[in-house]
């Protein structure tokens, strides 16, 4: 599921053609017709879907539309890369365990919108990326991997964006491969390696 550019659906479409993820992905929805990613899935051969938040009453009627669609192609795992709506409970808690998120901060820091530029009004001198498996809990699921960048003295939220989402190519895909091989889940609100328990801020604290 994606809102704009898909450079992570790029990245994970990249994998699955390369025999990378052991995944077929049935479809690509996006909630914004104008959003990039939809041709990216066209020109992957992937069904891709608008369904257009704005032509729905209300968000229950909406997330109900988007869960009536997805249940049609019985999705093993779902993957939200730049979905930005907030889904509900309902939602959620349908697939859980199976919806993964990737989110471009530190969490538990910066949950929310205008990550880089807190990051950056914070003085931090690391920022990074999270992937998480979803929550009720806005962007509070149990954390699987992430990955830190150093923040430099010039930077604007552009440049550090554009930092993260380097690595965000790299990581989200990576996800996705340990979970269509089975290696990961979720249980009792945490995320499991290999049957591991894997820490609070996810696999590889370094
Ligand atoms: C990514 O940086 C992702 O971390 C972020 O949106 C961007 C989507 O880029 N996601 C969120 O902010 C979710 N709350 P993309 O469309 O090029 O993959």
């Amino acid at each position: 599921m994606i809102s704009g550019n898909g450079s992570n659906l790029q990245a994970i479409i990249d994998w699955v053609e390369a025999g990378k993820i052991n995944a077929n992905i049935a479809c690509v929805i996006s909630n914004r017709p104008d959003a990039y990613g939809l041709e990216r899935a066209r020109n992957a051969g992937i069904e891709a879907i608008c369904l257009d938040h704005k032509q729905y009453e209300d968000r229950e009627t909406y997330d109900q539309a988007l869960l009536t669609t997805l249940d049609s192609y019985q999705p093993d795992c779902v993957v939200l890369a730049g979905f930005m709506r907030i889904l509900t409970s309902e939602f959620v808690e349908h697939f859980s365990g199976r919806l993964l998120n990737i989110h471009p901060s530190l969490l538990p820091k910066y949950k929310g919108l205008n990550t880089h530029q807190r990051a950056l009004d914070n003085g931090d001198d690391e920022h990074g990326l999270s992937v998480h498996f979803v929550t009720p809990e806005l962007d509070g699921g149990p954390v699987i991997i992430q990955c830190k960048v150093p923040v430099f003295k010039d930077d604007n939220a552009d440049a550090l964006a554009q930092r993260v989402q380097e690595q965000e190519r790299s990581i989200y895909p990576l996800v996705v491969h340990w979970y269509c091989s089975g290696r990961l889940k979720m249980n009792n609100n945490k995320a499991l390696l290999d049957g591991k328990v894997l820490p609070d801020n996810g696999y590889a604290n370094d």
